[in-house]
């Protein structure tokens, strides 16, 4: 059967999902994230959903060689389509780009409802899935950080309610706790991204003058961090 152990990554948004979830992973690919949490009793049942055959059945040949077949659902549809609401309490969604999450969850109002777990690993775009939260109801209620090789990632623990408007430099950087280890480089790496975007917009003829402004609002709002 072997061990299943989980990438920095996808144990950080392991962390974050509550003890006892109905779980449902989008995008699952080769599942390790719900084998990892049903192995690890953290959670009550899983259905796993991908938009396309060949990772749908990676997950299957996981859960067959962790002795999880019959615990796991399976679904082949797009994002949370073939899934009905009363299926899980928590969704995961992990490894997509921001703006791929954010049209998953406005496809399902459901997700979003009270009492409802999200649980979002962004792997670009950040800024625009924090705004899509913000904008829709949605509260940022921890981020952590975590670290494979040179390469930094934010996972998201949100709750239906509101959020207190988030500056231009929050959206970017988002609100980890001052004690995460990890904050002092994540920021670094952000105000290099930030001030390349900055350069580059100034350096071209006829920048868009409020992209330009907004970028140095960021880098005035990280100095401040
Ligand atoms: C990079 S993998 C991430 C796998 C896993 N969630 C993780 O974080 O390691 C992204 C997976 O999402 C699937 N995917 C992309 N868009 C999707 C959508 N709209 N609905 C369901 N699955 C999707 C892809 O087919 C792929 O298997």
């Amino acid at each position: 059967m072997g061990r299943l152990e989980l990438s920095p990554r996808l144990r950080s948004v392991a962390e974050l999902v509550p003890l006892g979830a109905r779980l449902a992973d989008v995008g699952t690919d080769h599942a390790y994230l719900p084998a990892w949490l049903l192995r690890e009793g953290r959670v009550a049942a899983a259905v796993v959903s991908d938009l396309r055959p060949g990772p749908l059945d990676r997950a299957r040949q996981t859960a067959e060689r962790f002795g999880l077949t019959g615990r796991m659902d399976f679904r082949l549809c797009d994002g949370l389509s073939g899934l009905s609401p009363g299926e899980a309490d928590t969704v995961v969604i992990a490894g997509m780009g921001g703006e791929t999450i954010a049209s998953i969850l406005a496809a399902a109002p459901w997700s979003r409802e009270a009492g409802r777990t999200l649980v979002l690993q962004p792997m670009s775009a950040q800024e625009d899935l924090r705004l899509w939260l913000m904008e829709h109801d949605c509260r940022i209620v921890r981020e952590v950080l975590s670290r494979e090789g040179e390469t930094l990632y934010v996972a998201l623990l949100v709750t239906a309610g509101e959020m207190g408007p988030l500056t231009p430099a929050e959206l970017w950087a988002g609100r980890q706790s001052r004690e995460d280890p990890l904050r002092g480089l994540y920021l670094e790496k952000l105000i290099g991204k930030t001030e390349r975007a900055a350069a580059g917009l100034r350096a071209a003829r006829g920048g868009d003058p409020v992209r330009l402004a907004s970028r140095e609002e960021v880098r005035a709002g990280h100095r401040q961090m």
